[in-house]
């Protein structure tokens, strides 16, 4: 039997198994999230909390500051005190192989939450964003911001030839999500290099040179600067940075900003993920151009009903079993779209959607 996705419910009862006495009945379910300095994570651990114990599951919810060992020996605690099922978004997902045996031992399925967990046959589903796509929107909104193309990568009439000046960042190496974003921006970019339009002053364009370990917005900060000072002294000006998140675009403004940039006709376009609070702020002042708005609420949705029909051997609703192989095999996958925000939607994406009131948006 296929237990279909219901529509995104707010926090509510997540539908599934649906006898209106919730299908937990009192079972634990770890959730293991990767860090509380990121807004993102903060909502997602929320929902996945508020749904299962909608479904009268009980939750133990943990965050392990990015520090790779406190999450292993968080899982390994929520597989002795009697876990049933575990919902997981990794901090390097190459380092559970070990524990992840120890659930399977312990017939615990996983759910890999977001971000898909590496080298090992002990995860049971997928729940994430077309995160290839995220990167598309990523490179779009650069080139909309630079009057290339429309939010949808179409060209425009009367494009400005340019050349402009861009620099990019990537995510961090041990996030398999990171190379997803990489690509499907490189892909996006690359006929704009290609054609002179765009232009890598710095000429760092591989991954390994932009990558920004643990999506660190010091780290980020730091890159620009060196590349500020290193190819920009002449006095030319940067155009347009590709960032993969909206810490590391944090970073990126405050370079910027400290190397004398100024809001205004110069001030070059941002991207980012995540609609942080901090960043749609930043976008409606003008800083960040625009974010990738994942809807942690619909993810946290598809998580737990993936949880609900692996407790009653169902097979969860999955629509992508290609793209996301772990190492081990190609883990079934249900994708969710994202969507790009710039000054102009932010009302009608993320405040008509609750996501974020008027008031804290301010
Ligand atoms: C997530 C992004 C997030 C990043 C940093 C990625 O795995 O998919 O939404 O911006 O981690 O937390």
């Amino acid at each position: 039997m296929v237990v279909s996705l219901a529509a995104c419910s707010q926090g509510g009862s997540g539908g599934s198994g649906g006898d209106g006495e919730g299908a937990g009945s009192g079972q634990l379910v770890g959730v293991a999230m990767p860090t509380k300095s990121s807004e993102r994570w903060i909502q997602d651990g929320d929902a996945v909390k508020e749904q299962l114990e909608a479904e009268g599951f009980k939750v133990d919810l943990q965050y392990a500051e990015d520090d790779i060992p406190t999450q292993v020996s968080q899982i390994e605690n929520m597989i002795t005190k009697g876990a049933e099922a575990l919902i997981i978004a990794s901090i390097d997902g190459t380092t559970l192989t070990q524990v992840l045996q120890d659930a399977a031992d312990a017939d615990i399925p996983v759910i890999a939450y977001d971000r898909l967990i590496r080298d090992t046959e002990n995860v049971s589903y997928y729940a994430s964003f077309d995160n290839y796509k995220v990167g598309v929107q990523q490179a779009n909104s650069v080139l909309n911001g630079l009057g290339l193309v429309d939010l949808e990568g179409a060209p425009v009439d009367g494009a400005p030839e340019g050349p402009f000046n861009i620099e990019m960042f990537a995510g961090s190496p041990d996030d398999n999500n990171a190379t997803f974003f990489w690509d499907g921006a490189q892909d996006t970019l690359k006929p704009f290099i290609d054609a002179g339009t765009l232009v890598v002053k710095s000429g760092q364009t591989s991954f390994e040179q932009a990558a920004t370990l643990r999506w660190d917005g010091e780290t980020a900060q730091k890159r620009m600067e060196n590349i500020l000072t290193s190819s920009y002294s002449d006095g030319t000006q940067v155009d347009g940075v590709l960032s993969p998140y909206d810490g590391i675009s944090r970073g990126i403004i405050s370079a910027l900003t400290d190397a004398g940039y100024a809001t205004g006709e110069e001030w070059p376009i941002i991207s980012g993920q995540d609609a942080e609070l901090d960043s749609v702020k930043a976008i409606n002042s003008g800083e960040q151009f625009a974010t990738i708005f994942k809807d942690t609420r619909k993810l946290a949705t598809a998580a737990v009903e993936m949880t609900v029909a692996v407790l009653n051997d169902e097979e969860p609703e999955v629509n992508n079993t290609e793209d996301y192989d772990n190492g081990s095999f190609v883990v079934p996958s249900y994708l969710l779209d994202s969507q790009i925000v710039v000054k102009d939607n932010i009302t009608e994406v993320l405040v008509d959607s609750g996501y974020w009131t008027e008031e804290e948006i301010g």
